[in-house]
């Protein structure tokens, strides 16, 4: 045996590194919850612990190399402690599977996107054996697992609960649907009875998770959609605000969008990614929408709850990006006035379509250009920022802020984040907040 143990039941000690999208914090979460069965408990410094676990993104190339380098510090601290046992999960393990354990001799377990309820068995026969493993198969499914969460492993105002899984896509830069399987809907009692509980350990606030809400439901006879489950966790008593991730422009129903009028507790807030503002570029993505159709969804989610904030992604430097296809995106931001925007140069991922596309464009051309989008952005979240100074919102504490002396932070219903000064027993209430600087 590789580890020994002086006892059955003396903790274990756990410490998780998460990169990547919302989906890889929550199976973070979903993990220690599983060890904590097994007697683990987390702890916050990596070098006192007995289970190094790295949750991965192979979303764009920047995520993968971060995971490796993270991986890759772990060499000697491995050397030094051979008992330790490190694990890698997430996209990456699911990428390249096996092949890890050849690289990375340090390394001891592969764990696949859909294996994480798989880590106690893999350690179970680690400790026997000392085998060195790879889970990455795709067999697994919502049934397979005990329930979804059952409590947040530390105590949170605001958790994600994940309804589905997967893409069915195909957009042309995304390594989503290789990595995270064909899209899956988990059963809606399965969802508020998560809800549920998590609202029994003083949860106040769910942000429902999956690749595609929009597309929720879709392909399971008699199940509900994504607006009919909407519905369903509104009635969860006791939730204050509903939040939901990633909605893509092309599947956005008017059923759907009729929901910001009528769901008091869905908060006025959607992040609809838009990528380009080129429809040729639009096209070659294969998005599935056009520029204008795009323009008409905002204008019509404006039209429902006029104070609803819109966040979105966008790529500079597609391959077959013009300056005039890059000005459009420019263009657009100014149109739409996004309250927030997460951008990235393109790059090239494994197995993907716009791999094999013409027209690259230059390394510092692309970096040129997310320079001036986020310059752009910068301004424009900066102006409505300000238009908030002066005005009082309500904001959901969610615990002491990141920066730090007494201050608490909180959400505004559009997602801003406020810091301010308060007792620590707010934690977990909405209140009012005047705004005073932006
Ligand atoms: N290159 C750059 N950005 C990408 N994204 C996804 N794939 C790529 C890629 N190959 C961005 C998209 C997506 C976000 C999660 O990451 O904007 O919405
Ligand atoms: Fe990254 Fe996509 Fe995997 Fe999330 S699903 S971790 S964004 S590659």
């Amino acid at each position: 045996p590789r580890v020994s143990r002086s006892s059955k039941n003396e903790a274990r000690r756990i410490f998780v590194r998460t990169f990547g999208c919302q989906m890889n914090r929550y199976d973070s979460e979903r993990l220690v919850e599983i060890l904590g069965g097994e007697h683990f408990v987390v702890v916050e410094d990596y070098r006192r612990a007995d289970l190094i676990f790295i949750n991965t993104c192979t979303v764009r190339d920047k995520a993968e190399q971060k995971a490796f380098s993270s991986l890759g510090r772990l060499k000697t601290l491995k050397r030094n402690r051979p008992e330790l046992v490190v694990a890698l999960g997430g996209c990456v393990a699911q990428q390249y599977g096996e092949e890890l354990l050849v690289r990375w001799p340090h390394l001891d377990l592969v764990v696949g996107t859909h294996s994480i309820s798989k880590v106690p068995a893999m350690l179970a026969r680690y400790e026997v054996t000392g085998d060195r493993q790879a889970w990455v198969d795709f067999s697994y499914d919502f049934g397979d697992e005990p329930d979804g969460r059952v409590q947040p492993w530390k105590p949170e105002v605001s958790a994600y609960v994940t309804i589905m899984r997967g893409c069915d896509n195909f957009c042309t830069y995304c390594i989503v649907p290789m990595v995270r399987g064909s899209e899956r809907s988990r059963p809606s009692r399965e969802v508020i009875r998560e809800v549920e509980s998590l609202i029994e350990c003083g949860v106040r606030e769910v942000t429902l998770l999956g690749q595609n809400v929009n597309s929720y439901g879709q392909g399971a006879s008699g199940e509900v959609n994504f607006a009919g489950l909407l519905q369903g966790v509104a009635q969860v008593e006791g939730l204050l605000r509903i939040r939901f991730t990633t909605s893509h422009p092309k599947d956005l129903s008017p059923t759907l969008m009729r929901c910001f009028a009528d769901l008091p507790q869905l908060c006025p807030h959607i992040h609809l990614p838009v990528q380009s503002g080129s429809d040729y570029i639009l096209h070659r993505m294969n998005r599935g929408y056009t520029r204008d159709h795009y323009l008409r969804l905002v204008k019509e989610l404006r039209g429902m709850r006029e104070d609803v904030a819109v966040s979105s992604d966008m790529i500079v430097g597609f391959p077959g990006e013009t300056e005039e296809d890059f000005e459009l995106s420019l263009r657009l931001l100014e149109e739409v006035r996004f309250d927030g925007l997460f951008s990235f140069k393109y790059s090239d991922r494994p197995q993907t379509g716009a791999r094999l596309l013409n027209g690259k464009v230059e390394e510092e051309v692309k970096l040129e250009r997310l320079q001036r989008l986020q310059a752009l952005q910068e301004r424009i979240t900066l102006e409505k920022n300000e238009a908030q100074v002066g005005q009082t919102t309500l904001v959901l504490v969610e615990g002491p802020s990141q920066i730090g002396g007494s201050q608490l932070s909180g959400r505004t219903p559009q997602n801003r984040v406020v810091n301010f000064k308060g007792s620590p027993h707010l934690v977990g209430e909405e209140i009012p907040i005047l705004i005073t600087v932006a």
